[in-house]
């Protein structure tokens, strides 16, 4: 299902060490956010995941979500966590929300991002936990992490009763220094999700984890399909096929272009685990709204 990533703001209120974000002060302009709703509707968007910077600080984030529900899409937001008065605000407009803690031991992720924040990050998982259809955590893969996924899984999944998913940093990317994390403990977690896939809820499909430490060994994976079936869009509203591909804008008409894609550069996780053409494990998101709406509603959306 084709899927817009839509980085609403670049601004932020914690201090990662492998982000700038908090550096900016940009929001997606508040006039044009309904012209380009309906753009990505006449370009057959189905999904669309707000990202930033921290999408809770975008103060017409309520009203976006609602306009987005209210045309058909599915909505996904990929938070910190810190801010509850805005998650208590969207939550009905939210089908699936994936909340960022990188470890499980307080003293490490709030090291990571900068704030003495997980207690309140915890509370905001467990808030929208019934309230969501689709959470997950996400832990960012780097060396003070990579050796302790099946505790930081233990305690997500049994603490906060939600899957984990993970993501590792891009070495292309300015900041990589300032995130050390080694080839070889990335290989180390995501071999560890493949080998535990029974043993601990996660939220990635298995495949995803497969092709990760397949990738790091430079065999052969799917081919990505961003700039095909997943997009992402800009605070500007620019569209592109990615993060990295800033220079290909598709988006110069109305009519977005397809991306001829052969690039094999990165495996990040919103950008890849669309791109695995294994139908029923494609998305676990899809698979779980569906299976919410079947429980729930008895029908499926
Ligand atoms: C850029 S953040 C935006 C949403 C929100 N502010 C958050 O931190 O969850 C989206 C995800 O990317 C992860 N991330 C942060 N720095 C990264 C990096 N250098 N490379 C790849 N992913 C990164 C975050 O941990 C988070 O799970
Ligand atoms: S919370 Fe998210 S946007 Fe903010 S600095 Fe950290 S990774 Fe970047
Ligand atoms: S492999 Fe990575 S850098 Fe290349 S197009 Fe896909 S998401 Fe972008």
């Amino acid at each position: 299902m084709r899927t817009v990533i839509w980085n609403i703001d670049f601004k932020c209120n914690l201090l990662c060490k492998g982000c700038n974000a908090f550096e900016g002060n940009e929001l997606f302009p508040k006039d044009r956010i309904d012209d380009f709703i309906d753009e990505m509707k006449y370009n057959n968007v189905k999904i669309t995941s707000l990202t930033g910077g921290e999408p809770t600080l975008h103060p017409e984030l309520p009203r976006m979500l609602k306009t987005l529900k209210e045309k058909g899409f599915i909505t996904h937001i990929a938070s910190n966590g810190t801010n509850k008065y805005m998650l208590e605000k969207i939550y009905p407009y939210l089908d699936a929300a994936t909340i960022s803690l990188d470890s499980h031991i307080p003293e490490l992720h709030n090291e990571y991002r900068g704030r003495k924040i997980f207690d309140i990050v915890v509370e905001s998982m467990k808030f929208l936990k019934p309230r969501v259809k689709v959470l997950t955590s996400n832990m960012l893969v780097t060396d003070f992490n990579y050796d302790k996924v099946g505790d930081y899984a233990e305690y997500v999944n049994e603490k906060v009763g939600i899957p984990v998913s993970m993501c590792f940093p891009d070495n292309t990317a300015y900041y990589y220094e300032k995130v050390p994390v080694q080839r070889e403990h990335i290989y180390d977690a995501f071999k560890y999700a493949f080998d535990n896939y029974k043993e601990h809820k996660f939220g990635n499909t298995r495949t995803y984890y497969k092709q990760t430490f397949e990738w790091l060994e430079n065999r052969e994976t799917s081919s990505c399909r961003a700039g095909q079936e997943v997009f992402y869009a800009d605070y500007r509203g620019n569209v592109y096929p990615c993060f990295y591909k800033t220079d290909k804008k598709l988006n110069n008409n109305r009519k977005w272009e397809i991306y001829d894609n052969k690039c094999n550069a990165c495996f990040i996780q919103c950008f890849r685990e669309p791109s695995i053409r294994k139908p029923l494990e494609q998305a676990k998101l899809i698979t779980g709204i569906y299976l919410y709406n079947r429980r729930h509603h008895g029908q499926s959306e």
